[in-house]
């Protein structure tokens, strides 16, 4: 497991999605509240990038801009169809400050 740090929370606007290249990946932040999530940004229905799509704040979901599956932004699972699979999501600590996503 490596620790990157991807910023502050206040770097993070609420609801928007942001692609972060971090170590080898490409993933999708999304702040809602005091919460950051992050998930692969890569939908696991036709590879589209789910950065691109919205988020459904009171569920804490993000849509694929593509077919419209929805993500739980807590783990990752596929909500909705036409995904079936999940996507993979990642534990983002707060430490003095700053946030650091754990990768495997
Ligand atoms: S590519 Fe994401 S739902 Fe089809």
């Amino acid at each position: 497991m490596t620790s990157y740090d991807v910023g502050t929370l206040e770097e993070f606007v609420e609801g928007v999605p942001r692609q972060l290249h971090v170590g080898e990946r490409v993933l999708v932040a999304v702040r809602i509240d005091e919460q950051l999530y992050v998930l692969d940004d890569r939908c696991s229905h036709e590879e589209f990038s789910l950065s691109e799509g919205d988020v459904d704040l009171e569920n804490a979901e993000i849509e694929c801009a593509r077919h419209g599956a929805m993500f739980r932004l807590s783990d990752g699972a596929a909500v909705t169809l036409p995904a079936t699979r999940p996507v993979g999501h990642y534990l983002v600590r707060h430490l003095e400050g700053r946030l650091e996503v754990e990768l495997p």
